[in-house]
Parts: structure tokens; C-alpha cells; sequence
């Protein structure tokens, strides 16, 4: 697109005030305007009013992308807001661009990011009847003064004092920055989403009154209260009590995540509107008069995206383990997926996204969201087709890890899978790879990948005391993920027509180097790793073994992120179904349920993140907001229900459901590309019954039995 537009700032830095910038104009009586746009985006995160309206409903726009490479625009239709004498304000706060991520690293583009001005760049454009145009681009006629907002900031939080009404202009400064980075809106944008009122004020032991809104959000509260000017409110979050029941936010490191507000005369409702907290908790530090629950609402903000899955069965503390994996996705989907909403973190781990991305493509429809993510990734990845840690990549580290660099590949797979379309196949098919052709390059052993520096198995319970990596061999990891990525590589090129032979002669190379130099396996993750990649030699021996093994330890699992997500897939795979429920259901530390116990709302980082005797696992590395290990919902659809496309994008279902009786009933849907699939069994006295709805044509495997069906509602009997 042709801009006219000028980059703005204002002259001086306002220090951590942030800038409100506006423009005036008169309607011409003439030549009215047929059709108003604004089309606008910043260097940090804006909100704009024009004359006093909110402008769209997107929230921490334009958004977090790789910036110096892809900032996004917005175009908003203004026509039916437009009055004889026309105000448009726009507010900057620092957002993600302008932020001191991450809180426990310092790079040189960190320094940059810090050191640049607060921009705006803004047109709007109007269109007579006649089709002719004006464009009020910004430039230095544009006028910015100091807004209410006196500090904004994604980890730290917001003041705002609402006792201040910008009343000096002064002119903006035009200053030199590029707009070739420039493209319109490609994900979804971030909305309020969903609206949770407060449940109960407590007094806590240590005497701090808290709000408590049964439910961790990602997002920010909203509060009204009736107050004399110059009073003051000021909130803190926190997502869990400590042992003793008192208010904790050590875990937020350095992130401040408060909220002040200083008040003017009147009942006033207000809400922060350029930072967001990860929280379940809040602190009111300072309050006017006696806090009552009505006058507090936490409202999660997150990419708009539909839900599609749903899961419901006979045990509640299951259900809400399944509540607690849609939350975790809600508050960590805001427009790019992060590792957690709340410490000094909230980066786009690449590891966390690909150990998650089948289950939230089940759960909604992020086929928008994932396309956009991954145009930063292939954006932000190194000339050597190194993959960063993070996308954005906030942390500029050339030395990638396995499992996590592999989201390049394994990501837009699932992507293609889970929606049908070609399209992020297309956009993702170089960078894949490139990402193979960078281990290729990087590893030291020829196919396989040894040497490097990965997080091995992250947080696998069978660690050596004082690590975070579980005991799994990274490079056995490494290379299998090596195999996966080529296999998708292999995979993708034929969806797209391309010659892969090359590939494929890698990958028939790569198994046999795997083989060789890892016959036998030692962990549950290895096992797991092994079998559900297709390179162990023997899959049902070592399906055997492992879940011999899961036995040895107690019916135990002992898997981090990189074992995890696959562990239950291949037990049910290889005959051991009632071995994965066993462990999907077991309430004792370690497992998925121990914390739905301990009262969780979301997924935990770790699987003691609350420990049994109330001690928390950590201080600085123990997020309730991480939703890694809510991937087991995809296990829950694929095999408890039985629900998997046999084509990309669902347009013929497999629906082969494994009951279990201890469940009593499960009952699963996801809206498709192609139409709704339904599975559901109960166990009654005389068998299982099993009604399937299906919207396209399926096979419906019951008690090993298959049956070709088209689209239709079935019910059957089966043996319990
Ligand atoms: C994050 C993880 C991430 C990891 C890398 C952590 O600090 O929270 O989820 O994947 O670092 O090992």
C-alpha cells in the first residue's frame, strides 16, 4: 500500500508518560465523507478515540510481531463516527516494543528496542461520493500532549490518574523510520473476551484484603468505586496463596504487574487499557471505603478465536483439568503463544508452542493465529536456518534447541492437518527447510544431531537433582527430532508437488544412524520419543518396555515437556489404554490431576508447582499459567474419543473411541474445516453404548470392528 503518512513523535520524551497524539479537522459541508477509514499502528501499543469513542474493539493493538520486519497495520471503518468538528486521540503506551523483555536477559536489541521513540503512524482517509480522496496522513501538523496514563508497561503494569486531562499541545516531530516493514492485520485480533465477575474479599492471615475471582485470566480488572479526587488505588496480582494462605507474587520475578489509579470525585469505573497480568488474585494494597466483590471484574483478553473443541465426561475433577486446558490456551493466546501470562517471561517459546499446537488447533481455530506466528518464525530465523528460542525473538540466541527449534516444521504440519489448507504449507515450506539444513550443517555427528545445547527433556521429573532437564540423552532427543522434522519436510514437499528425493534419502539415513547408535532406550521420554517417531526398530517390544517400566515406577509418569505430550499416544497405541487412563486419572503427585486437587484453574509449569505440603516448587521458575502439559487434551480427542482426521482438515473423520469404565462416560466434539464430529460413550449395565455424529464421511472403528459411513448420527452397542 501507498502511504503518505510521516512517522510521528513527540519532540521530547515524556519520560514514562505516555504520549496522547491527536488531530483536529472540520467535515467539509460539500463533500462530505461517503466512506471514513483509519488506518494506524505504532511503535508500542495504542489506543485511539475519535471524538470520545473507542475506535474498534482491538485491544493492545497493532499487536506483537517481529517488528523490524513486520509490523502490522490496522484499518478501522470511521464513517459512522464522524461529526461536523472531528477529535481523533491516540494514546502509546511502551507495549511489547518498547519493553524491557525479557526480564532475565540483556542483548544489544533489547538496548535498541528501549532507546527508540514512542511513533505513531497514522492516515485517515476520506472518500466523497464522488470517489474523490483526502488523506490526513500524520505529520507535524499532528499534535500530542500528556495523557492520564503516567506509565504503562507489559510486565510492570499501568498508573493512571484520572485527574488529568491534556490541556498543553504541542506539535509532533516527524522523524525517519522505514514503513517497508509495514503489512495490514494477519492474525486475529485481541479482544475482551469474557467477563468473570469477583467471588469473594478475604482478609488473608497476614492482614491483606484480597479479591478472589475462582478463576486465573490473562487480561486485567476492571473496578468501580465511588472516591474523592486524589484518592488512590493501587492493585497487585498473584496467581496462587502461599502455605499459609496469604497473598504470593514472588513467582512474577521482576515483573511489578500493578495497577494505580488515582481517583477523581464521583463513582468512577475504570480498567487498564494498554497492559495486560496474568492473575487469579489481586491485592488491594490502597482502596477507597470497604471493597464489595461487585465492584470487580477481571476481564480476559485474548485473540479471537472460536472454540471448537469440547470435552466433557463423568469425572469432575477430569472436567475441570479439561476447563483448566482451555484457560490455559485462553490466557496464553494473546496474538502470540507464550510460555505464561504473568512472570517476567510471556515470550513465544517455541518448545511450548509445538508440544501444544495439536490441541489448541482442536480446541479453537487457530489456523489465523498459527499462520501469523509463523511468519515472524520464518521471519526471525537466522541465515544459518537456526530457529530462536522465542518468536519474536526477544532473545537473539544462534544456537537453537531441539524440540523447540522443530516447532519450524512440526508446527505448520499440524497447522495443515487440523484445517486442510495448503496455504501454510506453501509460506512454511523454505523455512522448514532451512531448519533442516541447519542441523545438517550445525550437528557433529553425520545423521544424527550431537553436539548443540538444547533443554533436553525440560523439566522431566527423572532430573538429576538441581536441574530442569530430565535425565533423557539430549542427543538421543536431538536426532529423533531431527528425524520428525525431515519426515515433515518429506511429507509437506509431496503435499506441494516438490521433488523431496534428497530428503528422503536423509531420513532413510537418519533412522539407520539412530538405530545404531541408540539400540536401547533408558527413560520413559526416550521410549516414548522412539516409539511415536517411528525409529525404534521393534515398536511393540519397546511399547512393552516402557510401559513395564511406567509400572516399575509406580504407575508413574516421569516425562517433561519433550515426553510428555506423547507418552499416553503411544501406551494406547500399543495395547496399553488402560495403563494411559490410569495415568490420566491419578489424583497423587506426579500427574494431571494433582493439581486440579491443589485447587488449579490453569495448567501448571511444573507438576508440583503447589507442592503436598503447601511449599511451592520454586520462587523464580514456577508459573500456573503455562499451558505445555495440557497437550494431553489431544490425546483425550485422538483416542479416549476416538476423533481423528484421516484427511487433512477432517474432510473423512477416523472415530475409534477407547472407553474406559472408570470415566463412565466421555463425550467429545470438534467443529471442522469439513463439519462437526461428535463422539460419546457411556457405559451402561449391559454394554457401552456409543452415539457418533458425524458431518462427513467416517470410520467408526467399535470393538475392532470397522465401519464406511457417511455423514449421519449412529448409535452402537459394544462390549464393556
Ligand atoms: C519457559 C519455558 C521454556 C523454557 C525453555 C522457560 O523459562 O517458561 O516454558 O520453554 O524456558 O527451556
Amino acid at each position: 500500500m501507498e502511504f503518505q503518512a510521516k512517522w510521528i513523535r513527540p519532540q521530547t520524551g515524556l519520560g514514562d508518560v505516555c504520549p496522547v497524539f491527536r488531530k483536529q479537522w472540520k467535515t467539509n459541508a460539500e463533500r462530505p465523507a461517503a466512506k471514513a477509514e483509519l488506518i494506524i499502528t505504532a511503535v508500542g501499543v495504542y489506543e485511539a478515540r475519535l471524538n470520545g469513542a473507542r475506535v474498534g474493539d482491538f485491544v493492545l493493538a497493532p499487536g506483537w510481531t517481529s517488528y523490524e520486519k513486520r509490523l502490522q497495520y490496522q484499518t478501522y471503518d470511521i464513517t459512522g463516527m464522524l461529526q461536523e468538528e472531528n477529535c481523533l486521540e491516540v494514546t502509546v503506551g511502551k507495549g511489547w516494543a518498547r519493553s524491557p523483555m525479557p526480564g532475565f536477559a540483556d542483548n544489544e536489541e533489547k538496548k535498541q528496542r528501549l532507546a527508540q521513540p514512542c511513533g505513531l503512524f497514522a492516515e485517515i482517509r476520506l472518500t466523497d461520493a464522488e470517489g474523490n480522496e483526502t488523506v490526513m496522513g500524520t505529520d507535524a501538523s499532528w499534535q500530542y500532549g500528556e495523557s492520564p496514563i503516567r506509565f504503562s508497561e507489559i510486565y510492570d503494569g499501568e498508573h493512571y490518574d484520572a485527574r488529568v486531562c491534556p490541556e498543553t499541545w504541542s506539535d509532533a516531530v516527524e522523524y525517519e523510520r522505514s514503513c517497508e516493514n509495514l503489512i495490514p492485520q494477519e492474525g486475529e485480533k485481541i479482544r475482551e473476551m469474557e467477563r468473570v465477575q469477583a467471588k469473594r474479599i478475604f482478609v488473608t492471615p497476614a492482614g491483606e484484603t484480597v479479591v478472589d475471582f475462582g478463576q486465573e485470566v490473562t487480561g486485567y480488572v476492571e473496578f468501580t468505586v465511588d472516591a474523592k479526587a486524589g484518592q488512590a488505588v493501587k492493585l497487585l496480582h498473584g496467581e496462587v496463596l502461599d502455605r499459609e494462605g496469604n497473598f504470593y507474587r514472588d513467582n512474577y520475578r521482576d515483573a511489578k504487574a500493578e495497577l494505580q489509579y488515582i481517583c477523581r470525585d464521583g463513582v468512577q469505573t475504570w480498567h487498564p487499557s494498554l497492559t495486560f497480568f496474568g492473575f487469579r488474585y489481586v491485592k488491594l494494597e490502597e482502596f477507597p471505603g470497604e471493597a464489595r466483590p461487585e465492584q470487580f471484574t477481571a476481564i480476559a483478553v485474548y485473540s479471537e478465536m472460536k472454540q471448537t473443541g469440547r470435552l466433557r465426561c463423568g469425572v469432575p475433577e477430569l472436567n475441570q483439568l479439561f476447563s483448566n486446558i482451555f484457560w490455559g490456551q485462553k490466557g496464553n493466546f494473546l496474538d502470540v503463544p507464550t510460555d505464561c501470562p504473568q512472570r517476567d517471561e510471556r515470550l513465544g517459546w517455541t518448545g511450548d508452542a509445538e508440544v501444544f499446537v495439536k490441541t489448541a488447533s482442536y480446541n479453537f481455530d487457530v489456523e489465523t493465529f498459527f499462520n501469523k506466528w509463523l511468519h515472524d518464525l520464518a521471519a526471525d530465523q537466522f541465515a544459518s536456518g537456526a530457529v530462536g528460542h522465542v518468536v519474536p525473538d526477544y532473545l537473539q540466541n544462534q544456537t537453537p534447541s531441539a524440540a523447540w527449534g522443530d516447532a519450524a516444521a512440526i508446527c505448520p504440519w499440524q497447522i495443515y492437518q487440523t484445517y486442510g489448507s495448503r496455504k501454510v504449507l506453501e509460506d512454511q515450506f523454505e523455512s522448514m527447510k532451512k531448519w533442516v539444513g541447519y542441523i545438517t550443517h550445525a550437528t557433529t555427528t553425520p545423521n544424527l544431531w550431537t553436539g548443540g545445547e538444547h533443554y533436553g527433556d525440560w523439566l522431566g521429573l527423572d532430573a538429576p537433582s538441581g536441574s530442569y532437564k530430565g535425565s533423557s540423552r539430549e542427543d538421543l532427543i536431538a536426532s529423533a527430532f531431527y528425524a520428525l522434522s525431515t519426515q515433515l519436510v518429506i511429507k509437506a514437499g509431496q503435499v506441494l508437488g516438490e521433488d523431496v528425493t534428497a530428503y528422503e534419502r536423509l531420513y532413510q539415513d537418519i533412522v539407520k544412524a539412530f538405530r545404531a547408535a541408540y539400540p536401547e532406550y533408558r527413560t520413559q521420554t526416550e521410549y516414548t520419543v522412539a516409539v511415536w517417531f517411528g525409529l525404534a526398530e521393534n515398536p511393540q517390544q519397546s511399547a512393552d518396555e516402557l510401559a513395564a517400566m511406567v509400572k516399575r515406577d509406580g504407575c508413574q509418569l516421569k516425562t517433561g515437556f519433550v515426553g510428555t505430550p506423547f507418552l499416553l499416544h503411544v501406551l494406547s497405541g500399543y495395547g496399553y489404554t488402560d495403563l494411559a487412563y490410569t495415568l490420566l486419572l491419578r489424583k497423587e503427585y506426579p500427574s494431571w490431576l494433582y493439581p486440579v486437587i491443589k485447587g488449579a484453574t490453569t495448567i501448571w509449569e511444573h507438576w508440583d508447582g503447589i507442592m503436598e505440603d503447601g511449599g511451592f516448587w520454586s520462587v523464580d521458575m514456577n508459573s500456573f499459567n503455562h499451558y505445555a502439559y495440557g497437550s494431553v487434551a489431544d490425546w483425550v480427542y485422538e483416542e479416549a474419543a476416538g476423533i481423528r482426521p484421516l484427511e487433512p482438515g477432517f474432510s473423512r473423520v477416523q472415530v475409534a473411541p477407547k472407553p474406559d469404565r472408570r470415566l463412565g462416560w466421555l463425550e467429545a466434539s470438534i467443529e471442522t474445516r469439513n463439519g462437526l464430529v461428535r463422539s460419546r460413550w457411556e457405559y451402561q449395565e449391559d454394554g457401552v453404548r456409543y452415539e457418533i455424529e458425524t458431518e462427513m464421511p467416517a470410520v467408526i472403528v467399535i470393538d475392532g470392528v470397522s465401519h464406511q459411513l457417511s455423514a449421519g448420527t449412529y448409535t452402537f452397542w459394544g462390549e464393556a
